[in-house]
């Protein structure tokens, strides 16, 4: 009891140093029209995908949020008063009408905005209308507002001129009254890391996904996002992953680095690339934002987006990213890479993904897997499951033993395998936590 105690003042306790709204404690998960539908979106589209959610019992796995991309809008704001407008059009009934609609649902509704003249679609941007768009919003009753970075008018550069930039728009939306999640994509341009922690709820750390695993474009030309000086588009999940290793030390309940939208059920990539881009985002404690047609999905998609032990690691409460322990080079091209993380109740998560093109096998010594926590954690043995095989009962989540000191694993290309450690309790400890 004092373990789990001590836990929850310690969550609450990380949560005070995020943005002031209390939302987000942990990543947020729900769905955007970007990925799939681009500017191609209506109230039926939107409202058709609301829907999905609920048919498809996604509402059970934690996905709440439904989120209107870029293209919403009218040709102008309105003349007189300068508020926002949607277009007439795609939404005969209006916003209010929609997000309406969707709460009826038991969903939350999220908006698209730019911190820029116009937005990357050529649509009225906010810079300078801060105000009366959160105030919009919050009459619209929007739950969420994703804040993009096109035409910023140069208002980059350094990590207090886009702060400021951001900040204007945090501190509108509080204005509100109204709890809004706040998620800033600004591509990881000036560190948002560092500068956005009290602002926002979650920022981009790169440049936009695309629906590949490796390929490389130099449209997203960065190496490294740390000192990027255009992080562009066109990034594929390898790289993201690659992007996200040292950040993740910045995030907490309340302020996740996002990894980008979820291209799982696009169609560009295959089953075991798919379960890797669901698996590092999940250990890397990004936002959980399916960007597929839920309307229209593969049993394939569905199992993927569904295994209730990934989004357990994603969802746990201390919210602590997983971290890099190594990474090597093989002889086919591509590496192999060690992941581990601690979770809640003194339990472990660890992943090995495979970039290579060929099958490759490794011995895990768990003095790597379990090199933060110090000698006595490296030597003792563990209940061992592989969260992407199903128990006897049909639950995500096998048991492959009680292990000690490490083991060996064959991993086929572009595979992750993600296991969860919970150590073989004694006979002492056993009483110390009320269970004997
Ligand atoms: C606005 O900020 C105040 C002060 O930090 C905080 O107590 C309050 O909960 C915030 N309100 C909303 C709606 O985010
Ligand atoms: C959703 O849950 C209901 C009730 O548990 C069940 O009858 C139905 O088959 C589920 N649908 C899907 C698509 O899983
Ligand atoms: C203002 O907008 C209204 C409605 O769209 C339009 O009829 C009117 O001509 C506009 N006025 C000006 C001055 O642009
Ligand atoms: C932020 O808002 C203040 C006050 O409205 C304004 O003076 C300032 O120019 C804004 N900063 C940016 C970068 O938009
Ligand atoms: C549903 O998805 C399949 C591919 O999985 C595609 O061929 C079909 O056109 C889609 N149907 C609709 C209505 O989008
Ligand atoms: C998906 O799974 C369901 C039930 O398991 C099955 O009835 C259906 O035929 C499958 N659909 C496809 C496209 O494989
Ligand atoms: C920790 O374990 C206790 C007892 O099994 C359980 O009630 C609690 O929900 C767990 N906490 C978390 C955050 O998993
Ligand atoms: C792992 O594989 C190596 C090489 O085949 C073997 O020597 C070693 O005994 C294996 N270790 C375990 C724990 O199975």
């Amino acid at each position: 009891m004092l373990a789990v105690a001590t836990l929850a003042a310690l969550a609450a306790l990380s949560g005070v140093n995020a943005y002031n709204n209390g939302l987000a404690l942990t990543p947020q998960m729900g769905w955007n029209t970007w990925n799939h539908f681009g500017c191609g979106i209506s109230e039926d589209t939107i409202l058709g995908a609301a829907k999905a959610i609920i048919a498809n019992n996604l509402t059970q796995f934690g996905y709440e949020y439904v989120l209107m991309d870029d293209c919403w809008h009218a040709p102008a704001r309105d003349n007189t008063t300068g508020a926002p407008v949607a277009d007439p059009e795609k939404f005969p009934n209006g916003i209010k009408d929609l997000a309406d609609k969707i709460h009826a649902l038991g969903l939350k509704f999220g908006i698209y905005s730019d911190a820029g003249t116009y937005t990357c679609g050529g649509r009225f941007g906010s810079l300078g209308y801060e105000e009366i768009d959160a105030q919009t919003y919050a009459e619209w009753g929007v739950d969420y507002l994703k804040y993009d970075n096109c035409f910023n008018e140069g208002l980059a550069g350094t990590p207090l001129i886009s702060h400021e930039r951001y900040a204007n728009m945090s501190r509108a939306l509080n204005a509100t009254g109204r709890p809004i999640l706040y998620s800033m994509c600004n591509w990881g341009e000036d560190g948002p890391w560092n500068f956005a922690v009290t602002i926002a709820n979650s920022w981009r750390i790169s440049g936009d996904i695309m629906d590949n695993f490796d390929r490389a474009d130099d449209r997203c030309p960065c190496t490294d996002m740390l000192d990027c000086k255009l992080p562009g588009f066109h990034c594929s999940v390898a790289k993201i992953i690659d992007f996200a290793a040292p950040v993740g030390q910045k995030a907490g309940p309340g302020r996740w680095n996002d990894l980008d939208m979820l291209e799982v059920g696009n169609g560009g990539m295959s089953f075991d690339e798919y379960v890797t881009h669901f698996s590092m985002w999940s250990l890397l404690k990004s936002p959980l934002i399916l960007g597929n047609d839920i309307t229209n999905m593969t049993n394939e998609t569905l199992t993927i987006i569904t295994n209730k032990a990934i989004i357990d690691i994603n969802q746990d409460a201390i919210g602590s990213p997983a971290n890099r322990m190594w990474k090597r080079s093989v002889n086919e091209g591509g590496d192999l890479s060690l992941w581990a993380g601690s979770l809640a109740n003194n339990s472990f998560v660890f992943a090995l993904l495979n970039t290579s093109p060929a099958e490759q096998t490794v011995y895990l010594d768990f003095v790597d897997v379990f090199f933060d926590q110090g000698k006595a954690y490296q030597t003792q043995a563990y209940d061992v499951s592989d969260l992407w095989q199903k128990d006897v009962a049909g639950n995500w989540g096998k048991s492959i033993g009680t292990i000690q000191g490490g083991f060996n694993v064959t991993i086929g290309s572009h595979q992750t395998k993600v296991w969860r450690a919970t150590p073989v309790q004694s006979a002492n400890a056993k009483r110390a936590y009320g269970e004997l």
